[in-house]
């Protein structure tokens, strides 16, 4: 009777420090996860006006040097939101470079993070590294991994130009993010 009585008391311990943890600690690691997250992303891509986000720092032209041009270095802090307009809820910062590393200036090479501010992985963070050959409709690249709920991740995505304003060189290029949690 003592024995069984303790057992039962040792069980609802237990139960109550899984409660514990689970509703605060360690929201992601009790959580049944799929093995997959698709995530829709659009990033404001602004080199002019007031909310300009994207800067070449180098380049054949030095600073002064064009996007479109190979060799210049950009850096970005791009809002990222949920719709493709920009009065849509800001969820993130995608900051990073991008090169221009094809020779006759239709490539670009990216690293960059997506760090999520708000929305469902606030806190959370995507790894992105591909290259863009902007001049077609559909550009694939890698998701190296993340931090946070998309801890030891991997996976894809798919871009495209949403709008494209060449005169100001202000982009808005929408992400489709499929990756797997491992
Ligand atoms: C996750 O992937 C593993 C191995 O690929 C598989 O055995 C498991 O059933 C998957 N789980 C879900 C929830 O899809
Ligand atoms: C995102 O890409 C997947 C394929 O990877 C596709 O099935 C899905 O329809 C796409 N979603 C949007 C909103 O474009």
């Amino acid at each position: 009777m003592a024995i069984s009585n303790l057992l039962t008391f040792t069980n609802s311990l237990l139960l109550v420090i899984l409660a514990i943890l689970c509703s605060n600690g360690f929201p992601n690691l009790f959580k049944p996860q799929s093995n997959q997250t698709n995530i829709v992303i659009y990033v404001h891509d602004y080199f002019t006006g007031e909310d300009a986000s994207a800067i070449a720092v180098g380049g054949r032209k030095g600073s002064e040097s064009n996007v479109l041009e190979f060799g210049t270095l950009i850096v970005v802090d791009d809002p990222v939101t949920e719709g493709p307009r920009i009065e849509s809820r800001e969820i993130g910062r995608a900051q990073g470079m991008y090169i221009n590393s094809q020779s006759d200036g239709k490539g670009l090479y990216m690293v960059f993070s997506v760090i999520f501010t708000g929305g469902e992985f606030r806190g959370s963070s995507l790894e992105i590294q591909g290259s863009d050959l902007f001049t077609l409709k559909e550009r694939e690249f890698g998701v190296v991994s993340g931090t946070g709920f998309f801890r030891f991740v991997k996976g894809f995505g798919i871009m495209q130009t949403e709008n494209m304003d060449l005169v100001h060189l202000r982009a808005v290029i929408k992400l489709n993010i499929t990756v797997k949690h491992y």
